[in-house]
């Protein structure tokens, strides 16, 4: 749970400082202050080494273990002890900080468990503070007992600019503490506020989690008294001891904050998020080292290649513990990849919903650009909609679930984030799949964000999927979030069909697009010809109308006629009901393609038939 202000790097050998240096002189703007867990103190110096007998140190061990196998799993903190003897019992407790949780948490706490002893050897107890977790362990019970020593501090470079500023920064802290130690006995908070129109500060308070509320507010209020001594005058300082922490920040250097509070402006002429880069890279987005992700790749080798994304080749990766991870790396050629690889960083790091996909970490190092996912390992919705095979366990119930997360996913990114989001690119390859078949949207490289109140943007350049692009968008470089809903109504039409609009004209032999196919057969009455035969046995006829119904409704030629995805929602939440009819479907899409729907997809690279394109609009 402790967080250096800035690395201080007292230990650099050579190596490093060489190594550093090209880093710096390549990727100058692209240093991320976070780190892996990094090692910051310990408190080995208040207790005075004496051998250790073999059963404590076999408990010691044992414990040890105990926390570290853990901590992948757990909300980010255990306590706990080993040994009913009391002159061999091991009393044990890791806290991560609070939005530090599962690999990340593992990760700092096994390092955290096989340093102590080194760092501390020959130790009954023993406490060592990394960035983001801290380890202690004792012969004696100390669960509850607030410790404030050793108190440690951390200073920025810069001085605070106004008395104004101390008086605001403190009465926010203060505000924190209550925030953390009210009846929801959460124990930390983190939140930011504007000091004035044109800055922001952060805040982080937190307790180890075996305190009560009562002995976590006495601890952060012994660490708050001492600012005034000690740091109040530097912008950007950290205090910790044995059972609390704060910090305060001109950056916002945790990931995902209790009560979002934009941080993060889209420019109105672009939908491109500023200030651009260096924000997330100072918000802690854990970095994972090149060579462990070259090691878990196989260094990026054909075999555990998953298929090519927005922006580069995705592969497939095993952590050294075991954990499956899916790596992004920004093809070196792409001038215009990189754009859109921030563009991903931003909008994934600051958005968390259960129908998207999770970032974990990046690897920013050399020429290397990598992003580091959660892995799917049902890989992309197009993969099972559109191979006969898998198809075959998809049934209608299954398929309605996915309609749902899908939509569920898009109305939080266009009316519940924190900030307005138009992916522009929705598509069943960027559609993944978790061990659930629970649906996650992926894919942000083409994303804006929306200022409230602005309805609709221009650009000239048009980027998205043929056969999932609105007409307005194709024809005019309009877009809004009723060109997300066009595309979701593709999406539902495929679905239901286990067709691709995209080529449907051609391969099908119908001389018409999947919209006009599944007009049509809607006009006459028998929209159910449209469902793909495998739902027949599983499906409820009239769920399927419904969803055929609300399909046609988002594939309106008009954009304007179109629901918005929380009227998606409601109507696909209820069966009672009664839909609005739909109006004549777009027209142009089927036919500006010449790709082959029924092209045999492999195993490897389930996206290769959706060609992201990129076209610059004359005008
Ligand atoms: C502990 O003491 C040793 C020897 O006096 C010293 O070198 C080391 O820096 C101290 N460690 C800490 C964390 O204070
Ligand atoms: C803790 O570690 C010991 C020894 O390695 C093992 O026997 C025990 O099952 C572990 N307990 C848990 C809950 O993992
Ligand atoms: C804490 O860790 C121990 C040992 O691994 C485990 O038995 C216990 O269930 C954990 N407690 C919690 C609350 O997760
Ligand atoms: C506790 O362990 C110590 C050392 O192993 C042993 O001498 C002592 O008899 C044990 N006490 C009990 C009550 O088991
Ligand atoms: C062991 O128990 C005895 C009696 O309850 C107590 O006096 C002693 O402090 C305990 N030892 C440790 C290391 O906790
Ligand atoms: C900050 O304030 C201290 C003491 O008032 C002063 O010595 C120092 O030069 C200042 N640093 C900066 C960067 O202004
Ligand atoms: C306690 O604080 C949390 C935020 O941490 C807030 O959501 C909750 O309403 C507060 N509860 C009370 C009883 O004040
Ligand atoms: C904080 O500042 C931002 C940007 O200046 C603004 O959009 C936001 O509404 C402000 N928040 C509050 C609570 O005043
Ligand atoms: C990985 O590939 C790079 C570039 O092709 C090469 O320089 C490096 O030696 C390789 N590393 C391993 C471990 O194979
Ligand atoms: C999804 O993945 C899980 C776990 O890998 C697997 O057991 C299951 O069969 C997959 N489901 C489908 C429909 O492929």
């Amino acid at each position: 749970m402790i967080v250096y202000y800035s690395m201080e790097r007292t230990k650099l050998n050579l190596i490093s400082i060489i190594f550093c240096f090209l880093l710096f002189l390549s990727f100058k703007q692209l240093i991320t202050k976070a780190q892996s867990p990094t090692y910051v103190g310990d408190d080995c110096n208040y207790t005075k080494p004496k051998p250790l007998t073999n059963a404590y140190q076999t408990n010691l061990n044992s414990i040890l273990l105990n926390l570290s196998n853990d901590a992948a799993t757990s909300k980010g903190y255990n306590y706990t002890s080993i040994g009913d003897n009391n002159t061999t019992k091991v009393y044990g407790l890791y806290d991560c900080r609070s939005d530090v949780v599962g690999f990340f948490c593992q990760f700092c706490v096994a390092a955290a468990t096989r340093e102590v002893l080194q760092r501390c050897p020959n130790r009954a107890s023993a406490t060592i503070f990394f960035t983001i977790c801290i380890l202690r362990y004792s012969n004696e019970n100390f669960f509850g007992k607030v410790i404030t020593y050793p108190a440690w501090n951390h200073l920025g470079d810069k001085n605070v600019s106004s008395v104004v500023e101390i008086q605001k920064g403190e009465d926010f802290m203060k505000g924190l503490i209550r925030k953390a130690t009210n009846q929801t006995n959460q124990l930390f908070y983190m939140d930011g506020f504007n000091l004035s129109s044109t800055q922001r500060r952060y805040g982080l308070v937190q307790c180890t989690r075996d305190l009560t509320n009562e002995g976590c507010g006495q601890c952060l209020e012994t660490l708050l008294s001492k600012i005034p001594k000690c740091c109040e005058h530097k912008l950007g300082w950290q205090v910790g001891c044995v059972s609390c922490l704060i910090r305060y920040d001109e950056n916002m250097f945790y990931l995902h904050n209790q009560s979002p509070s934009p941080s993060v402006q889209a420019d109105p002429q672009t939908g491109w998020l500023t200030p651009a880069y260096e924000e997330i890279l100072n918000a802690d987005l854990p970095t994972i080292p090149l060579i462990t992700i070259q090691h878990c790749t196989g260094n990026f080798s054909e075999t555990s290649k998953l298929g090519e994304g927005g922006f580069g080749s995705v592969y497939k990766g095993i952590l050294p513990d075991g954990r499956e991870i899916a790596v992004k790396r920004l093809s070196s050629s792409s001038g215009q990849g990189s754009e859109e690889f921030k563009n991903e960083v931003m909008f994934i790091a600051k958005l968390q919903h259960r129908n998207l996909v999770r970032l974990l970490a990046c690897c920013l190092e050399g020429n290397e650009k990598l992003l580091v996912y959660e892995f799917m390992p049902n890989a992309s919705l197009d993969f099972h909609l559109f191979d006969d095979e898998k198809r075959k366990k998809l049934d209608w119930k299954l398929s309605l679930s996915i309609i749902n997360g899908i939509a569920k996913g898009l109305l939080y990114l266009h009316e519940d984030s924190r900030l307005r989001v138009i992916h522009r690119d929705l598509k069943a390859s960027n559609v993944l799949l978790d061990h659930e078949m629970n649906p996650k949207i992926s894919d942000f490289g083409l994303a804006r964000a929306f200022d409230i109140g602005q309805i609709q943007a221009n650009t000239r350049r048009i980027m998205g999927t043929y056969g999932y692009m609105a007409p307005e968008y194709t024809m005019e470089g309009v877009f809004s979030v009723k060109s997300d809903v066009f595309s979701f109504g593709v999406l539902v039409l495929e679905i239901i069909s286990g067709k691709k609009n995209n080529g449907f004209y051609l391969s099908e032999g119908h001389g018409q697009s999947l919209l006009l196919y599944t007009w049509k057969k809607w006009c006459e009455g028998n929209c159910l010809e449209l469902m793909d035969s495998v739902l027949e046995k599983s499906c409820i006829h009239n769920e399927v109308v419904r969803c055929i119904n609300i399909g046609l409704l988002c594939v309106q030629e008009d954009a304007a006629d179109r629901p918005t995805m929380s009227n998606v929602v409601v109507m696909l939440a209820s069966d009672t009901m009664t839909l609005p009819k739909p109006k004549h479907p777009a027209f142009s899409i089927g036919r500006m393609t010449n790709e082959d729907a029924s092209t045999s997809k492999s195993f490897k690279d389930p996206s290769n038939n959706d060609v992201t394109i990129s076209n610059i609009l004359p005008r």
